[in-house]
């Protein structure tokens, strides 16, 4: 039986990176004859358009069916006035933890071609490969109780729980413990153990796992202490995993080091493997519409895909190949161009990606 892969363009720019995405898998689907099935559904501001909810039931069905998901991006500056309960990032959080996609891998990775584009000193990123691991469907960004209430004087008070549980921190730990021990075996726990009884408790958790994972080199690191290490010295790291906030922010940070967010995929796993993949770039509404966007982020994401939920390791890494060639080649979207190079708008840099791929 067919394998189904659901595409969820979304808002801003996500419709023209999942377009070229889209090339590329059709590409690789005819190339490698594939058995997979592409269906595609609206979420975020779109949906919100023509349903008036981020998340139409007919897209978390697919989606629940689907082996795999792409997704574009959600939200956007016409969605920011709706009502809190409805807006477009409810979409994206509602899938993530609707499908327990629990375990969200974000990999820091400099190309030797863009390490100029770097906004640190090139030494300090060329050759940067890091991975972070961040738990996705639980801590503050789910836990109850939460909202805005009015207090006895009259005054509005926000309020939101930082909770995780030890399976929680297990299974995540887990994850992040299984890819050090395939990479460089080196594992660094981000917390803030010395303020939050939260993370005391993910601290020990990771202590306890590192007994078993005896091959992998463990160690902590307080959150605000991680930032600084990330922008001073990126490369002493191998694999982080933190909690949903902090991955949050960390990855954002770590993006930087690479060059542009343009360049970053992300995948988020359940359990068993089956994944939603997306650009870490978001919708970017300040250059949606214009063909501008970078569909790099994009197009790797499908390789993790390949990789990750479908088990197709050699096709993974011809998409990457044909990624790192086009980069060879001088091809740039305005994001990571500079003097020398070949400026391309985000339609004709997936057409430079598709025709290097149909050569390699
Ligand atoms: C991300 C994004 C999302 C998050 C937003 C869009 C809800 O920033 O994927 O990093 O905060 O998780
Ligand atoms: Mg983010």
């Amino acid at each position: 039986m067919s394998q189904r892969i659901l595409l969820l363009p979304g808002d801003g720019i996500g419709p023209e990176v999942i377009r070229e995405a889209e090339k590329i898998l059709v590409q690789v689907i005819s190339r490698f004859k594939l058995d997979l099935q592409l269906e595609t559904a609206l979420l975020g501001g779109a949906a919100i358009d023509s349903e008036g909810i981020p998340l139409p039931d007919s897209t978390l069905k697919l989606a629940n069916q689907a082996d795999a998901i792409l997704l574009g991006a959600v939200g956007g500056p016409k969605w920011d006035e709706i009502d809190r309960s409805i807006r477009p990032e409810k979409g994206l959080l509602g899938l993530r933890s609707g499908l327990q996609l629990f375990g969200n891998l974000r990999p820091a990775i400099t190309f030797p071609q863009l390490a100029d584009a770097s906004s640190l000193k090139k030494e300090l990123v060329a050759g940067l490969d890091l991975l972070i691991v961040r738990e996705l469907t639980g801590g503050i960004y789910f836990g109850e109780p939460r909202g805005i209430r009015e207090l006895k004087n009259g005054e509005k008070q926000g309020f939101n729980t930082y909770v995780y549980s030890e399976s929680e921190i297990e299974r995540i730990g887990r994850v992040a413990f299984d890819a050090a021990r395939k990479r460089d075996g080196r594992l660094c726990s981000v917390d803030k153990a010395n303020v939050l009884e939260v993370t005391v408790l993910w601290r020990e958790v990771m202590d306890r796992l590192g007994r078993e994972y005896k091959d992998v080199q463990l160690s902590h690191m307080y959150v605000d202490n991680a930032a600084m290490q990330l922008i001073r010295e990126p490369k002493q790291f191998d694999v982080m995993v933190t909690g949903n906030m902090f991955g949050d922010i960390l990855s954002d940070a770590a993006a930087m080091l690479t060059g542009s967010i343009g360049m970053l995929p992300s995948a988020s796993l359940d359990i068993n493997g089956k994944g939603m993949y997306e650009p870490c770039h978001g919708s970017a509404p300040d250059i949606a519409g214009q063909n501008k966007a970078n569909p790099l982020a994009a197009i790797l994401s499908c390789a993790m895909m390949m990789r990750y939920s479908l088990g197709l390791e050699q096709v993974a890494l011809t998409i990457e190949k044909a990624v790192e060639q086009t980069l060879d080649e001088g091809y740039r979207t305005v994001d990571i161009f500079s003097d020398g190079y070949k400026k391309v708008s985000t339609s004709e840099m997936g057409d430079a990606v598709s025709s290097i791929l149909s050569s390699i």
